[in-house]
Formats: C-alpha cells, structure tokens, sequence
C-alpha cells in the first residue's frame, strides 16, 4: 500500500491519518475473513483426515525452491485452466482463488493434499489427482501455492498445519 504525500491538498498530516486509517480498515478486514471461516469445508475436516503412516513428516509441507519451480508449472498445467492464476481471478466461476484473498490458506496442509488428491468434499468440478499426479507432485504444486502468500499467511497457516499434524497424530480421525 503506498500513500502518497505529495498529492495537492492533503499535506503530510491528513496522509498520516488515511494511511492510520487504511491500516486499521485492513486489520480489521484480516479479523473478518478469519471470523468467517467457519464454512461447509471445516465441518468435513474431521472425516477427510485419516492417518497414513507413509503421510507421516509430510506435513507442514516443505518449501524448497526445487518444489517451487516444479510446482510452477505442474500449476499452469493442471490448476489454470480453472483456478487462474494463483492470487486470481479465477478462469471459471465456481472455482476459488488459491491466493491471499481466497480460502485455501484457512487449511492445513494435509487437507489441501488429500483435496487435490481425493477431490474437495461435496466437490462438484473439481477433479481428483489420485493416477494422474504423483504425491511428490501434489506436494510441489501445493509448495508453489504456499509460495504466493504473503509471509504472515505463510506462517499462520504453517502453524496450522503443524497444529492439525499434532491432533491427528494424538486423537486421531475418530
Ligand atoms: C476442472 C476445473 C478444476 C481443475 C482443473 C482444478 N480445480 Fe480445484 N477446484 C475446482 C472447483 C470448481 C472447486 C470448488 C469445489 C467444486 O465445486 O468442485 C475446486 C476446489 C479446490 C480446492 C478446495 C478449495 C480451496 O481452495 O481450499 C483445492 C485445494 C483445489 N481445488 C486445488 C486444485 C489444484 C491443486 C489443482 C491442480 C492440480 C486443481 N484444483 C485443479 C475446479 C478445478
């Protein structure tokens, strides 16, 4: 976000106060999009879990640069042709954005993984991977999807992902 504080008429101080202002109206814009994410997908994430051992250290997935770029074209693709690029707009309607403004950042890894593998639940469009991707490329294009998101998102929906290993590890999927 750049103020400018140039702009004739507003002198230095009235720009200090919009950029405040723009600070504050997209804090609270972060608060809302997390207050909203109790969606149709959280209510499935019990029953899309289920623990395989060869999944085991997966999860959070991590970033290598050699992941990225796989991962950039696998992407383009696989993904474009309905997800559009990463942070948007999307090439088909019913088809979230994968970036910043989307959802995809509200699960953790292992659910993305299993979606892109299995199918979304209640998926309508969206096919399953399972044959035509290996998991080591699911992993990739999932890494360059990470990659796009801004670092407070990366590392917000890390911790998430760590946190899901940790319950599905000690409570398992029942
Ligand atoms: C034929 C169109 C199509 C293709 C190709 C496609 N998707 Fe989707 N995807 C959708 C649609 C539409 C949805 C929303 C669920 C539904 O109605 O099927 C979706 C949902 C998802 C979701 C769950 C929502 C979210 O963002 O959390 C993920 C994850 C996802 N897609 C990842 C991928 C990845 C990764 C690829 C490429 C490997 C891919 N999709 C390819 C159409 C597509």
């Amino acid at each position: 976000m750049s103020v400018r504080y140039s702009l004739d008429g507003i002198d230095i101080l009235d720009s200090m106060r919009l950029k405040k202002r723009l600070v504050a109206a997209s804090l609270l814009f972060v608060v809302a999009v997390l207050g909203a994410c109790g969606d149709a997908n959280d209510a499935n994430i019990d029953d899309a879990a289920s623990i395989d051992a060869a999944d085991s250290g997966k999860f959070p997935i991590e970033l290598t640069s050699r992941r990225i770029e796989a991962g950039k074209l696998i992407y383009s693709q696989n993904c474009a042709s309905c997800h559009g690029p990463v942070q948007g707009p999307a090439a088909i309607d019913p088809a979230p954005v994968h970036g910043d403004a989307g959802h995809t950042w509200h699960h953790p890894d292992r659910l993305l993984y299993q979606w892109t593998l299995d199918r979304p639940p209640l998926a309508t469009i969206m096919p399953a991977f399972r044959g035509a991707l290996s998991d080591e490329e699911v992993l990739a294009v999932l890494s360059y999807i990470k990659s796009s998101w801004l670092p407070e998102i990366q590392e917000r929906q890390d911790l998430g992902s760590a946190q899901y290993e940790a319950q599905v590890i000690e409570f398992g999927t029942d």
